[in-house]
């Protein structure tokens, strides 16, 4: 729940000066004194806010401190700039009226931080979002650019405004940010030519000294030595606190932040380097024919490189320091200018420069602040203003500032005195005529169009002849002499004849705060504010945007020989404006007080606020708020806030508020004139009334903090009596049970002792019986198995010993076979009866049995190969074994035979028409027919013979005609002769005697010779009458031709024709057969 409280809890001294009892200055000042020494630097005058400069910063403007006063009403907490900046917003955004907040004071009273102040808080509790927060950083970001351009340290304050500025800030129906507006009024231009002693030029000069990188130093040709610029003052070049070059960084950041462009921001820089040039150049005299000085520029470097910043042409500005050309009616007349008027044409360039740019820097500002939509928008106007300004020696700044603030003063009269009258209309109350001094009159006094001083001034001013500042301030004699506020020596009026604080050059105008006494020297030139046309016109010549924009009266298009407005004239335009926009906004005053001229914390010098406190018109303030009724509140937070002090509204009022704010009154007894009912307010006349009712509300709530006290004390200790009787017994009810728990425990222990001890005799007891048992079964039992065991063996010990051994052995060894058998089993061979391989033999006793299994397996394995041929293929298999008896490892050409089946019918001698004739004459099976060769003996040549071999004899016939040429019957071959070697030559050799000898032995040569042999060997020996022919193998051996017997000799070479064997005659008896190398 939100707690309410109210500006008067916790007061120091009085929050609201119109509760100040009894009021005088001294009370005043004493409230002020005793709140700032407090760290109260706020307070009110009804909803103005006195603000005095701490100079220090106070833990007052965080963000807890935003939240706090973010939407209290104004006189709930205690008085606080935000509280006025917060009611300021909420009557923007929720009822629609348009404010301005006026911040007025003296030089470093604080009214810049103040300006800040406010827009920050209004930036914290606005609206948020993307858009909103870019509207709001470009807003508060404006702020550095225009300080670094148009603040300077002054003797009263380091960081001093040297312009006057009004900023419009524009929000949407909900209360967002959409953009702002800022006037500037009146740059002290003169100090970019001089300042005065211990003070500075604009801070923007040191900051680009100081701050700019090399690089933008090489560009703006300058050095970052201050002492090489007249320009700029030497003494306090260096503030301390002030940090020029990061402040650089800053307003550089903050430009880009409102939206300057890389080459605008280098434009601006590139004139302010420009102006620190244009101090530097000097000028000499330089005599002419006619007697009369010229002046002439003195070392031109300054003035060439000025040229080259500005894209000028250096000629041009040179004759524009040196001549002056005055046009009249179509007549141009060029006069030269002395050394004097040269420097003041220097000077005046400067000004002008650096006031046009700064004019600009707004009017840039502007645009890329100002509201997009064009919706309606709310306004909230911040007005920080130069405060009013009296110092030993015033000029025309101070007086056109003091103007200013007298129209501000008279504005604020007007308000405060018309919000005052329809605050009382609106509430029904009479309204009573407040005696106030009115400044309207000092207003006229200035302003008047047919005799005010700024018209008799521009009045001097426009006028021909000769026109000097004596010759205005004669005319404010003669004109203004009979005007109250207005004293001079000179005047008609007498009485200030013998004023000896009066000046001759001098007059004063008794302004609403005070006297102030203005020298006149400089009126005239200071509102004339001339800068001769040549050099405007160079200036516009110039090959640089942004002069060329800022000095377009140097057209030479457009000459106009009209006089520019004076500088008078157009500051009372724009205060014009300024108060008749003022005018139709809500007013919210911030008046700055500051408290010492040290800039010093902690020091509140009496007189210096004292004069800040008249010349402020506080106490006016003041009083015109109390004229009528001092003090007002609505009903209901008078009635919550003292509803205690009658019993009947105490504790609860049922009825409306206003009823019970009367019940409370009457009951309270007080008089009636002290107070007025308003419709929604109750108006208290006196704040003697209002302390009265504090008072009875202090002690009554005292009365009621005892009360409250002494039930709490009551409720509290009946609490924890109750709480300690309950913890008593519980605590009681917990220490029975120990002490029970205790005692059956010990019982119980002692029974258990007990009983164990009985049943320990008891089981001892029974133990030792059944011991004794025992032991007798044992004995029984031990005897009867000794008995046994003895029977036992006596029976069987016969058996025991001799067999278990060998059942062992023979289960063991059943076991290992059973195990050999299935592992065996398991690890069988293939069938493939060329397979080696056999399982290893797991013990050794086994090796005999082992590889009589690998034999008759390996047996059974061939018998099973075998049992799958047919009969065929068994006789092909037992020639080819015969075959193998025969020459296997005997005859080099046997292997090359093993691979070629033995097809036997080589000529297919029944098929084959060609042999019909042969195979009719063969009355016989042919087992075997095909092409051999006949050995002549003669010459040891082959010829061609058909062999034909049947089961009784073998056949030669002629290979042509098939006839039989000779048939030998198998029992007249005696033997059969072949070579060791790779040759197919054979012998067929005949028993002697028999009747094939006749013709001799036969020597043939075949590729069959294998198988020839091989067949001729099976069929002899199948016939059972006879025994197998011979088959002799070796390298020689005897053929019988005819009567001759010839040997056969093989000999290993490399036969004629090619890989076969050839067979020579040697001699008669011999034969040589060469026969190919075996491979
Ligand atoms: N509320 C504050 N808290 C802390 N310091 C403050 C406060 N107000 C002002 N100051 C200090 O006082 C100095 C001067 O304040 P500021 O520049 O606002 O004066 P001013 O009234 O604007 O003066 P001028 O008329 O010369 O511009 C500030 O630089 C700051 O150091
Ligand atoms: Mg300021």
């Amino acid at each position: 729940m939100e707690v309410k409280t109210s500006l008067l809890d916790n007061m120091i001294g009085v929050g609201d000066m119109v509760l100040l009892e009894p009021l005088s200055e001294d009370t005043f000042l004493e409230n002020l004194k005793n709140r700032f020494d407090h760290n109260e630097i706020y307070t009110y005058i009804g909803s103005v806010v006195i603000s005095i400069n701490p100079y220090r910063s106070l833990p007052i403007y965080t963000p807890e401190k935003v939240e706090e006063y973010r939407n209290r009403n104004f006189y709930e907490l205690s008085p606080h700039i935000y509280a006025l900046a917060d009611e300021a917003y909420r009557s923007l955004r929720d009822q629609d009226k348009d404010q301005c907040i006026l911040i007025t004071g003296e030089s470093g009273a604080g009214k810049t931080e103040a300006s800040k102040l406010v827009m920050s808080y209004v930036a914290a509790v606005c609206g948020k979002g993307q858009e909103v927060n870019k509207v709001k950083e470009q807003l508060l970001q404006s702020n550095p650019v225009l300080e670094a351009f148009g603040n300077a340290k002054t003797v009263r304050n380091d960081n001093s405004s040297r312009f006057g500025k009004y900023m419009d800030i524009e929000f949407d129906f909900k209360g967002d940010p959409l953009g702002g507006v800022i006037s500037n009024y009146l740059l002290e231009k003169s100090r970019v030519v001089k300042q005065p002693r211990g003070e500075r030029n604009f801070h923007i000069f040191y900051q680009l000294l100081s701050g700019a990188s090399d690089d933008t130093m090489k560009k703006l040709k300058l050095d970052r030595d201050f002492s090489k610029y007249n320009y700029l003052s030497l003494d306090s070049a260096v503030v301390s606190g002030l940090d020029d070059a990061a402040n650089f960084r800053t307003v550089r950041n903050a430009m880009q932040i409102v939206g300057f462009m890389e080459d605008e921001m280098l434009s601006v820089l590139e004139l302010v380097a420009a102006v620190l040039k244009l101090g530097n150049i000097e000028f000499k005299p330089e005599s002419r024919c006619n007697g009369i000085d010229e002046s002439r520029v003195k070392d031109k470097n300054d003035l060439k490189e000025m040229c080259e910043l500005l894209g000028t042409e250096q000629s041009v500005l040179e004759r524009a320091f040196s001549y002056r050309t005055v046009e009249a009616k179509m007549e141009k007349v060029s006069t030269t200018l002395n050394v004097a008027q040269a420097y003041y044409a220097r000077d005046a360039l400067a000004k002008n420069l650096y006031s046009r740019l700064f004019s600009w820097l707004i009017t840039r500002i502007n645009e890329s602040i100002r509201a997009q939509a064009k919706t309606r928008h709310k306004v909230m106007g911040v007005l920080d203003i130069y405060g009013f300004e009296i110092f030993e020696d015033n000029s025309f700044e101070q007086f056109i500032i003091n103007y200013c603030n007298e129209k501000l003063q008279q504005i604020f009269i007007e308000l405060t005195l018309r919000e005052e009258q329809e605050e009382y209309v609106r509430e029904g109350i009479e309204w009573t005529n407040i005696e106030y001094f009115n400044n309207a009159i000092i207003c006229d006094l200035i302003e008047n169009n047919q005799n005010g001083i700024l018209a008799m001034l521009d009045e001097e001013c426009l006028r021909p002849g000769t026109v000097t500042d004596e010759t205005f301030l004669d005319k404010l004699n003669t004109i203004c002499a009979e005007h109250q506020h207005f004293e001079s020596r000179l005047s008609k009026s007498s009485k200030f004849l013998t004023d000896h604080s009066l000046p001759h050059n001098c007059f004063r105008i008794q302004h609403y705060a005070g006297k102030v006494l203005y020298r006149v020297e400089g009126f005239v030139d200071k509102n004339n504010d001339l800068l001769y046309r040549d050099l405007s016109q160079a200036m516009y010549k110039a090959n640089h945007s942004l002069i060329k924009q800022l000095f377009p009266e140097g057209n030479p298009a457009k000459v106009n020989l009209k006089r520019p407005p004076t500088a008078g004239f157009q500051f009372k335009a724009s205060v014009g404006t300024l108060m008749s926009n003022l005018q139709t906004k809500n007013p919210n005053y911030i008046r700055c007080v500051k408290p010492n001229d040290k800039k010093a914390s902690h020091i509140f010098t009496d007189s210096l606020v004292r004069h800040q406190v008249h010349y402020l018109g506080l106490m006016e303030n003041v009083r015109v708020r109390r004229a009528g009724y001092a003090f007002r509140q609505a009903y209901e937070p008078c009635l919550e806030r003292y509803k205690m002090l009658c019993k009947k509204t105490w504790p609860h009022w049922r009825g409306p508020a206003r009823e019970g704010v009367e019940v409370l009154l009457t009951d309270l007894q007080v008089p009636t004139e002290e107070f007025a009912y308003g419709r929604s307010k109750i108006f208290i006349r006196n704040p003697r009334t209002l302390f009265f009712l504090e008072e009875k509300r202090k002690r009554c709530l005292e009365d009621l903090a005892t009360l409250i006290q002494k039930i709490y004390r009551g409720w509290k200790c009946r609490s924890q009596f109750l709480l300690l009787k309950k913890s008593q017994i519980v605590v009681a009810a917990w220490y029975r049970r120990y002490a029970q728990q205790k005692k059956y425990q010990k019982i119980k222990r002692a029974t258990t002792v007990v009983q164990s001890y009985a049943r320990g005799w008891q089981a001892r007891k029974l133990l030792r019986e059944l011991k004794y048992q025992k032991k007798c079964e044992q004995a029984v039992t031990t005897i009867s198995a000794y008995w046994h065991g003895t029977q036992v063996r006596r029976e069987y010990r016969k058996f025991f010993r001799a067999n278990a051994g060998k059942k062992i052995y023979n289960f063991t060894i059943q076991r290992i076979m059973q195990k050999y058998f299935l592992d065996l089993k398991r690890n069988m061979p293939s069938m493939s009866p060329i397979d080696k391989s056999w399982p290893a033999r797991p013990y050794l006793f086994l090796e005999g049995v082992h590889t009589e299994l690998k034999r008759i397996f390996h047996l059974w394995r061939c018998k099973k190969y075998r049992s799958q041929f047919t009969e065929d293929k068994k006789a092909v298999y037992e020639e080819k074994l015969k075959a193998s008896e025969l020459f296997k490892d005997k005859k080099a050409l046997y292997p090359s035979s093993v691979s070629q089946p033995f097809k036997g019918d080589y000529l297919e001698i029944s098929k084959n028409p060609k042999y019909q004739k042969l195979n009719n004459a063969v009355d016989e099976k042919v087992l075997l027919a095909d092409v051999v060769n006949k050995i002549n003996r003669a010459n040891g040549k082959g010829s061609p013979r058909l062999l034909l071999l049947t089961r009784r004899s073998v056949i030669l016939a002629d290979q042509k005609t098939g006839q039989v040429k000779a048939s030998v019957p198998l029992a007249d071959l005696a033997s059969v002769s072949v070579s060791t070697q790779m040759d197919g030559f054979f012998a067929l050799k005949l028993k002697e005697g028999s009747a094939s000898a006749v013709k001799g032995d036969f020597l043939l040569s075949s590729d069959h010779l294998i198988e020839i042999i091989t067949k001729l060997h099976r069929i002899s020996a199948s016939a059972a009458e006879r025994e197998p022919i011979n088959v002799d193998i070796s390298d020689e051996f005897l053929v019988q031709f005819k009567h001759d017997k010839v040997c056969v000799k093989f000999i290993q070479g490399s036969p004629k024709n090619g890989n076969s064997a050839s067979c020579k005659r040697k001699n008669n008896r011999l034969l040589e057969v060469s026969v190919p190398t075996s491979p």
